[in-house]
């Protein structure tokens, strides 16, 4: 197992610099698989909270190859899922529902009826009403043990975007129908084929209960990442920079990055 090349205490984050993506990334799937037994070991469940994008992807593999190594059960687990496109059929392979199964779901024994994902089919009129029945169910499940996270180029968390808010407003932010960013469609595009084609809105998961995690894991790699980690971790805690928001709760936020992620930080 790779040790961090760098360890980091900033904002209130340990932030774990690895040399290279894939140690990175196993790290990540580690942390993750170590939270999953010690909640099982201590309440006898645990309860996830997942993200997709690209980066994700390896941590999933990573996970899928301990499942069949016998490492790691997911029989007592719930799962959340961050975000998801609307409208959007669950069968349509653009939607985080597809990428679930893809990457996750149908190789590991996790219960059907406990991979819970926000729903891109549900009324318009409906939206809201499912955002919140999303968030209680959540509450019902006694909360996450962790949340997993990337981080848009934008500095968006799941698929909160930037905004123009004053921060005590953004902390309390619930699960709801949102527009996307123009950066956001711009980076999806390769999924969708062209930018005309990218899905404009999404359901996501509150900042409000992203950060009412009991623990909290941001993933972010590449160069791509450097400018909205920095700002996210040295930047005033703002709206306009979500991954900043998550100075708000010292104490349960580690980030994992790549040294190309790194490479703008400071410390
Ligand atoms: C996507 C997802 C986010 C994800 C982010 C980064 O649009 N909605 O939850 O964390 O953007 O994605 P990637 O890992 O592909 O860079």
């Amino acid at each position: 197992m790779s040790a961090p090349a760098r360890v980091l205490e900033l904002a209130g984050a340990s932030v774990l610099v690895f040399a290279d993506r894939p140690s990175a990334c196993r790290a990540a799937a580690n942390q993750l698989a170590d939270t999953l037994r010690s909640a099982v070991a201590t309440r006898g469940r645990a309860v996830l909270g997942l993200a997709t994008g690209a980066t994700p992807e390896p941590i999933y593999a990573k996970l899928v190859g301990m499942h069949r190594e016998g490492e790691l059960s997911f029989a007592q687990v719930a799962t959340y899922n961050l975000d998801e496109y609307y409208p959007i059929s669950p069968f349509d392979p653009n939607s985080y529902r597809s990428y679930m199964h893809r990457h996750l779901f149908s190789h590991v024994d996790l219960p059907a009826n406990r991979a819970h994902l926000l729903d891109g089919t549900v009324p318009e009129a409906a939206t809201t009403e499912h955002g919140e029945q999303f968030d209680r169910w959540i509450a019902a499940d006694g909360g996450l043990d962790v949340q997993l996270l990337g981080l848009g180029r934008n500095g968006h968390i799941g698929f909160n975007e930037p905004l123009d808010l004053p921060v005590d407003e953004a902390l309390k932010l619930p699960t709801r129908l949102v527009d996307l960013h123009p950066t956001t469609i711009a980076d999806a595009s390769k999924d969708f084929g062209d930018a005309s084609r990218v899905i404009r809105r999404a359901l996501t998961v509150g900042v409000a209960t992203i950060l009412a995690a009991r623990s909290i894991l941001v993933v972010a790699l590449g160069p791509n990442k450097a400018e909205a980690v920095a700002q996210s971790l040295h930047g005033p805690i703002t709206a306009q920079v979500p991954g900043s928001l998550l100075q708000s709760v010292p104490g349960k936020v580690t980030w994992i990055l790549d040294e190309p992620a790194a490479q703008a930080l400071q410390g």
